[in-house]
C-alpha cells in the first residue's frame, strides 16, 4: 500500500532516515532499517577525515535543536564497510557526501559503492562546504553534472532553505541532471546563554532543526513541486503521521525523518502503521494524497 518507486530505487514505504542522525555507523543505520524504514541515509561524508566543530556542538531548544557539527566524518576512504553492513539491513542505502567544489565530490561519488548519492549543498554552518556551495546556482548545476558523469546511481541534491529563492537551486540541480532534490536543510540559527552572554554552540551558530521548521519546509517543498519536473524528497520537523501526509500533500513523493528519531526509535513503523490506516479510512491511495494541495 505504501511502497513505491523512487529515482529508479524500490522502497517498502516513503519513510526515510535523514542524513545527520543515527546514520555515522553501520550498525546504526542498519537498525533503523529493521525498524521499519523505507531506506537510510549515511552521515555527510567527505573526502578526508575531518573532527568537526567544538563542542558544545548540538543543544535542544524550545521548538527543535540546534546544531553545528562541522561536518565531522572518518573521510570516504574509510567508510565502505559502513554501507555494507547497512545493506544488510536490506533496504535502499543512500551516500549523503559533500564537498569543496565539482572535483571532490566526483572523487567520493566515483569510489563509494551505494544506492544513491544525496548531495550536500546545504550544511548551513560549514566553512567552504554546504550552503557556502549551494547558494550558487552555477556551482550546484556544475557540482550535479560532474557527478553524474562520475556514477551511474541515481543522484540526489539536498537544497538549503537558507536562499532567497529555493526554487532557482532546484532549478539549477534538475539542470545538471539530479535524479531528485531533497528539501531542506536546517534553517541557520543561533542561541545565547544569559547567564554569560555567549552563544551556546561551540561554532557561535548552526542549523535548526524539528517542529518548527516543518512549516518552511512545507511551503519550500509545495514551490519545488509546482516548479520541478524531478521528484521532491521532504524533510524538515516530521515528528508524527500528520506531517508525514502533509509533506506528501505538498508534493513530496517520499520523506525523510531526522530529529524525531531521536524520541522514539520505532517512529517508521509508527508512521507506517498510521498512514495507512488513515489511507484506509478515507478510502485514498498515496497517489491520490500525492501533491493534493495543488490539485484543489
Ligand atoms: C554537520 O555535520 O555539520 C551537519 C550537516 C548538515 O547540516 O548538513
Amino acid at each position: 500500500m505504501l511502497s513505491l518507486s523512487l529515482t529508479g530505487l524500490k522502497l517498502k514505504n516513503p519513510l526515510m532516515l535523514a542524513a545527520g542522525i543515527m546514520g555515522t555507523t553501520g550498525g546504526s543505520l542498519k537498525r533503523m532499517a529493521e525498524g521499519g524504514a523505507g531506506a537510510v541515509v549515511t552521515k555527510s561524508i567527505g573526502v578526508g577525515p575531518k573532527s568537526g566543530h567544538s563542542n558544545p556542538s548540538m543543544v535542544e531548544v524550545d521548538c527543535g535543536y540546534l546544531n553545528a557539527m562541522g561536518l565531522p566524518n572518518p573521510s570516504y576512504k574509510n567508510f565502505q564497510g559502513e554501507i555494507d553492513m547497512a545493506k544488510e539491513g536490506r533496504v535502499p542505502v543512500i551516500a549523503s557526501i559533500f564537498g569543496a567544489g565539482a572535483d571532490e565530490f566526483s572523487e567520493i561519488a566515483g569510489s563509494l559503492r551505494a544506492d544513491a548519492f544525496e548531495l550536500n549543498v546545504s550544511c548551513p554552518h560549514a566553512c567552504g562546504y554546504g550552503a557556502q556551495v549551494g547558494s550558487d546556482p552555477n556551482l550546484v548545476e556544475e557540482i550535479t553534472k560532474a557527478v553524474k558523469s562520475a556514477t551511474n546511481t541515481p543522484v540526489w541534491v539536498k537544497l538549503t532553505p537558507n536562499v532567497t529563492d529555493i526554487k532557482s537551486i532546484g532549478l539549477a540541480a534538475q539542470r545538471g541532471g539530479a535524479d531528485a532534490v531533497v528539501a531542506i536543510n536546517t534553517v541557520r540559527a543561533m542561541a545565547i546563554d544569559i547567564e554569560s552572554g555567549y552563544p551556546i554552540l561551540g561554532n557561535k551558530f548552526g542549523g535548526l532543526s524539528g517542529r518548527a521548521i516543518k512549516p518552511v519546509a512545507i511551503k519550500c517543498v509545495y514551490d519545488l513541486y509546482e516548479t520541478l519536473d524531478i521528484p521532491v524528497i521532504g524533510v524538515g520537523g516530521i515528528s508524527d503521521w500528520k506531517d508525514a501526509v502533509e509533506f506528501i500533500m505538498a508534493g513530496a513523493k517520499a520523506v525523510q525523518i531526522g530529529s524525531a528519531v531521536g524520541n522514539n526509535i520505532n517512529i517508521f513503523n509508527d508512521i507506517s502503521s498510521c498512514m495507512q490506516a488513515f489511507l484506509k479510512e478515507k478510502q485514498w491511495t498515496m497517489k491520490d494524497i500525492y501533491g493534493m494541495a495543488h490539485k484543489k
